[in-house]
């Protein structure tokens, strides 16, 4: 499917019918999400994968009891870190040395750049920062499952604080921002199946100068 046609194909599911999504397709999808630029590469936050069904009805009250949760084939949390700090740099430095097949010691100056940057900011300032870039991550994710003929639903209808709490994630210094239900859409119960696509049209969205 062209992009285009997939993206006018995709919309915010309300019900899904439960079939799971196979596996290849999945990993597609996530390393499509992967792949997402983030503000000098130093990806804030993590993404947790939920296939499980006892946690997704765990979750599902949490989500203000969507239907979507618990009929999805994996629920995708995103989280941004909670604290930035140098270490995360240079841990990121390291990366970057590895994976170019490079000697560390050539990044100090970029290094150097990135620590400056997020000096001078709080710990909120950071991960406000932080939470910006998982929706990047998210906006990936969806046009991924699209292409992939998967349903997806991106989900800020959630108490942040009640899926912290239940997936444990405060423990591990992450924050649930968005979250996206991946899934088939159970059409014959989806109000939603067949009505048209609303957007604002160009000549009122895309200004040109
Ligand atoms: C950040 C974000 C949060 C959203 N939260 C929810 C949600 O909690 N539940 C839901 O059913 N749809 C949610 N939506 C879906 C939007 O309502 C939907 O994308 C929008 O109305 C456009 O329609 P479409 O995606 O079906 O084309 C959310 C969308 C975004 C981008």
């Amino acid at each position: 499917m062209k992009l285009l046609d997939a993206l006018q194909w995709r919309y915010a599911v309300k019900r899904m019918n439960g079939t799971k999504i196979p596996a290849e397709t999945l990993e597609t999808i996530l390393e499509a999400t992967r792949l997402a630029p983030s503000s000098f590469g130093l990806t804030p936050y993590n993404i947790i994968v939920i296939e499980d069904q006892a946690t997704k009805l765990k979750l599902q009250p949490h989500f203000y009891n969507q239907p979507q949760i618990g009929e999805s084939s994996a629920v995708v949390i995103f989280a941004a870190h909670t604290s930035i700090t140098e270490k995360d740099v240079d841990a990121y430095m390291q990366e970057i040395a590895e994976q170019r097949n490079m000697p560390v010691e050539g990044l100090k100056d970029f290094s150097g750049y990135v620590k400056g940057a997020i000096a001078h900011q709080s710990q909120e300032q950071l991960q406000a920062w932080a939470t910006k870039q998982t929706y990047i991550a998210l906006g990936f994710a969806l046009v991924a499952a699209a292409t992939e003929q998967v349903d997806g639903t991106p989900m800020e209808g959630f108490d942040p604080a009640a899926v912290d709490a239940e997936l444990g994630l405060a423990a591990h210094g992450l924050h649930a921002t968005v979250a996206l239900t991946l899934g088939y859409r159970d059409a014959a119960n989806d109000y939603l199946s067949s009505a048209v696509k609303v957007r604002r049209t160009a000549d009122k969205l895309i200004i040109k100068k």
